[in-house]
Order: structure tokens, then sequence, then C-alpha cells
């Protein structure tokens, strides 16, 4: 800071982001407050994170409890909210063992690394190649941006990590290609999230794990917006048939509270042993309280058979939308995690829904992601339509 001229002129905080006009400050269950004490109803979850609503008692609790013990301690020592949370994670799903770090983007490093690690210093003398999908997301670090399959996200930040390949997703035909490639790993996502809420074909997504499992190659998930319920199952693949060798997941897990982890089957965890992959705070008692107050109560509540029911009415009313408004093309998704193709500006509908009082996503720049909590009531998912019905009126008057 130079004096006080420049002060007026810079804002301290970098210009990462396009952000809407609003201050949010306060948050419960499915609504949110801002500073000026106006309501709304949060259909973004903060991108598919608050998977309980906003504060959520249970967690609250555990994590007010935490709070008078111990914050933080490191990784050198024994964590015990860190192995209930992973001997939870690994009982309710297919993996053995997990990695705890601090986001989605540190989830996929771990992944890549585990492949890499795995492929170099288990198999031995095969290739570290991993091969991911066009249009994916999987993060903001420089390999987990090289890994995403769009250039918007990796203009500007060559040399790109070098390893990575990219097939086109959907496409039965171009998985052949990785018997030529022979990676020493696969890593996309069962819904692609930011890539437009596009959901995995599933006999695509069958013979891509039968490619995997007859050519050796890990078959990695990422469920780090489809997962800890989202999709309606705990995680999304166990509606599609499949077990992946490894999990990436983060947002939902801690409830807004910052965590990421992997979950791997114990063949491919032997990709790491002591000192090879680490993080100060990765699973640290306050983060993993989040998380294991977070998992517990979704397993405990029955939460799901709910989402499944709820995402069905949400689905009735986003197509009642559909037939009414014929900009509207498409409603896609799986669970609570909704895309609305419009053939008009994504953008310009959430923008203008938040004078609506209610709070929507984009997934590009022709589909609206709808992500309610997933203890989201019928009566909310109706103001959600009303809301979202003034906005279009909105749109076409020109206001
Ligand atoms: C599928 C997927 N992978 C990875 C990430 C990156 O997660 P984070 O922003 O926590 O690093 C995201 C975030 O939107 C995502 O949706």
């Amino acid at each position: 800071m130079a004096n006080n001229t420049s002060v007026s002129q810079i804002l301290p905080v970098m210009a990462t982001y396009s952000r809407f006009p609003i201050t949010l400050v306060k948050g419960k269950g499915s609504y949110v407050w801002d500073d000026r004490e106006n309501k709304y109803l949060d259909f973004t979850s903060g991108i598919a994170t608050c998977n309980l609503g906003h504060v959520p008692d249970p967690v609250k609790e555990k994590l007010e409890e935490q709070l008078q013990n111990l914050w933080h301690c490191s990784n050198l020592y024994n964590i015990p909210n860190q192995e209930q949370l992973a001997a939870l994670l690994t009982a309710n799903s297919c993996g053995d063992q997990v990695f705890f770090c601090n986001s989605g983007a540190e989830a996929n490093e771990a992944a890549i690394k585990l492949a890499r690690r795995y492929a170099n210093k288990v198999k031995g003398n095969c290739s570290s190649e991993v091969v991911t999908f066009e249009q994916s997301f999987h993060g903001r670090t420089l390999a987990t941006l090289t890994a995403t399959g769009q250039e918007k996200i990796q203009q500007g930040f060559s040399p790109l990590m070098p390893g990575f390949s990219y097939l086109p997703f959907n496409d039965s035909e171009a998985l052949d290609k990785l018997q030529i490639i022979k990676p020493a790993a696969v890593l996309f996502e069962l819904v692609q999230g930011e890539g437009g809420v596009i959901p995995a074909n599933p006999d695509w997504v069958k013979k891509l794990a039968q490619i995997c499992k007859e050519n050796d190659i890990l078959l990695m998930v990422d469920e780090i917006q489809t997962g800890i319920g989202r999709s309606g199952t705990l995680f999304a693949y166990e509606q599609y048939g499949i077990e992946p060798d490894v999990i990436s997941i983060a947002k939902g897990l801690g409830s807004g509270f910052p965590i990421g982890a992997i979950i791997a089957k114990e063949e491919a965890a032997k990709g790491f042993d002591p000192g090879s992959h680490g993080s100060t705070f990765g699973g640290n008692p306050l983060a993993t309280a989040a998380g294991l107050a977070t998992v517990t109560h979704i397993i405990e509540s029955n939460l799901l058979s709910q989402v499944k029911e709820i995402s069905a009415y949400l689905d009735k009313q986003l197509q009642g939308l559909k037939a009414k408004y014929t900009f509207i093309k498409e409603i896609r998704g799986i669970g609570l995690l909704k895309g609305m193709v419009v053939e008009t500006n994504a953008l310009e509908i959430v923008q203008k829904a938040i004078t609506k009082n209610l709070l929507i996503l984009t997934a590009g720049p022709n589909v609206v992601r709808i992500l309610p909590p997933l203890t989201v009531k019928i009566a909310e998912i109706n103001e959600f339509t009303e809301a979202l019905e003034k906005t279009f009126l909105s749109i076409e008057k020109g206001e």
C-alpha cells in the first residue's frame, strides 16, 4: 500500500470473481439475509456446499463442542474426529482408506498424485498419464486446471502440466482409445456440474468402468459436486452400478466448513506411504468435526429418501415451467443438482432472480443451475417456482 490515494482506487481483494451486488451476512436453513436485512431463498447452497441448509444445528453443536477443546493439531498426532469420519466414509462407500485435505481442487490433486505414484511405485514401468473429459471441471490448481477439459479455465496459465489427455464426454466409441493410451487413471464427473449439468450416460459409464477394469486403469470419480447426498444417494456412483478406485469429495462434506478428501480402495491407496503426501490443515479436528456431524446426520436422519421425493417434486415443477415457457429447452440433472437449459441468457435470469429474492446459479451461458439444500421443503420449492416465474415476467416486460 503506497499511500491513501492508491487505496481509494485499488480494491484490497483481488479481482478473481465477478460478484453479484449483494452482501450476505446471515443464513438459516434455505434462507440467507443481506446486510440490509433483505431475505433471499437460497437455491445455490454455496454452490452445492451447504447441503444441510445454512448453519445446521447438528453441525453447529458439534463445532461448538470442538471449539471448546482443540482447534488444530498437526497430522503428526492421532486425530479422533478424522479417524471416525474416515471410518464412516469407508463404511458407506466402496473405498477402504481416506486422505483428508481442504478443498475440492486439493482432493483431485491428491487423486492425481495417488494415480501417478501408484503407477510409478506400485505397478512400475507403466504410463502415469491421466485421462479426463471435455467440458469437465476439476479445480483451479495447476494440475487440476490442466485436468479440466475447458480451455477458458486454462487460458494464460501455460505451460500446463504434462501427462494429461482428454476424450469427448459420453462418447462411447472414443472410450476405445483408452486401450491404446493405457493411462494410469481416468478422472471424471458423473454429472458435469460446472460444464452445464450434463449427466453421464449410464451405458457409457459401464463401458468406461469395464475398460478400466480390463486394462488395469484406476477409475477415479470426481464427486465434489455430486457427493454427500446431492445426487439422492450418498455418492452418485451408487446409481451407476460401478465401484470406483478413488472418489474425490469436498463441498458438502463440511456443510460450509472447508474440507476435502479422497476415498480410495485398498489397492490404489498403496500409492501413498508415510511422507509421500500431506497437508497442515487437512482433516484437522475442527474440519473433521464438521464432516463427522454432517455425514452422521445425513445417514441417521434418513434424509436421502426425502431427497428422492423432493427431487421428483422439483422436477415436476421445472417440467411445468418448461411446458409454459418455450425458451426453456430442457430440464436435466440428478437429485437436487438440476440444470434448466434456456435459449436465452442464463446470467440475465440469475441476476434478475436476485431482485425477486431468489438466489440461483448459471452453469455456462445457457444453463440455469438449481441447487437447493437437501433439507428443502415443498413450500420452499413452490416459493422458488413463483419467484422464478416473476423473474421471467420481469425480463419479458423489460423491467
Ligand atoms: C466437480 C468439481 N470438481 C472440483 C471442484 C473444485 O473444488 P474447489 O473449488 O473446492 O477447489 C469443483 C468446484 O466447483 C467441482 O464442481
